[in-house]
């Protein structure tokens, strides 16, 4: 398998690549944004350049064979978001045989209400296929429509709640990638 490191993604509109020390600016722009966490993590923005370094180095530690956190631009290099693909967190209690592969979405405002956040997570969906990944989750907060409809449009399919991950509750959609 490809270390997803070296692995850009291109699609008709956009290149997914890793995100640099330099993607700085455009980090703090996005995650210190009250719309944007709303619905991610613990919901609190984050307004220092120490806290967009560390989730740089996080999104780039979050690299292995087929996984990853992208950044997401446009040809002309404008930054428009991040798409991931990584082993999601079981919430405390589960037992599971093998870890579950989630993918997910993060866009800045200015870049929503174009179809980015599908055509990313889409390459992505394609290169877990290419890599030999066998079947994605996403999970969302139960309000957060815009991101369940991203899911639909992807073709995943929707099981309903869970409290399987990330120790709360969330709406849980998969795919099945073979055949
Ligand atoms: C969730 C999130 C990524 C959804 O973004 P989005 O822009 O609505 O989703 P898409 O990129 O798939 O775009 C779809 C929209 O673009 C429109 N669109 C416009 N041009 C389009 C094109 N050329 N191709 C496809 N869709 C297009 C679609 O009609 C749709 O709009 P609608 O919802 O009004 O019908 C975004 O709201 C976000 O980043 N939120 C904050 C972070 C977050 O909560 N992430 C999810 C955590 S689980």
């Amino acid at each position: 398998m490809a270390d997803a490191r070296d692995t850009e993604l291109n699609t008709p509109r956009l290149l997914l690549r890793a995100p640099t020390d330099d993607d700085v600016g455009f980090v703090l722009d996005t995650y210190s944004r009250s719309e944007v966490v709303r619905y991610i993590g613990t919901g609190e923005t984050q307004t220092t350049h120490e806290q967009a370094y560390q989730r740089i180095e996080r999104y780039r530690s979050q690299f292995g064979p087929g996984t990853g956190v992208w950044l997401v631009e446009n040809h002309d290099g404008a930054p428009l978001g991040f798409a991931l693909m990584k082993p999601i967190p079981f919430s405390e209690g589960v037992v599971a045989q093998q870890e579950d592969l989630e993918i997910g979405w993060h866009l800045h405002p200015e870049a929503w209400g174009s179809g980015f956040a599908t055509e990313a997570a889409q390459a992505l969906i394609d290169h877990a296929r290419a890599v030999g990944h066998k079947r994605l989750v996403a999970v969302t907060h139960p309000d957060n429509t815009g991101s369940q409809a991203v899911a639909r449009r992807l073709g995943m399919t929707h099981e309903g709640r869970t409290e399987r991950y990330y120790n709360t509750s969330c709406e849980l959609f998969t795919l099945d990638l073979y055949g």
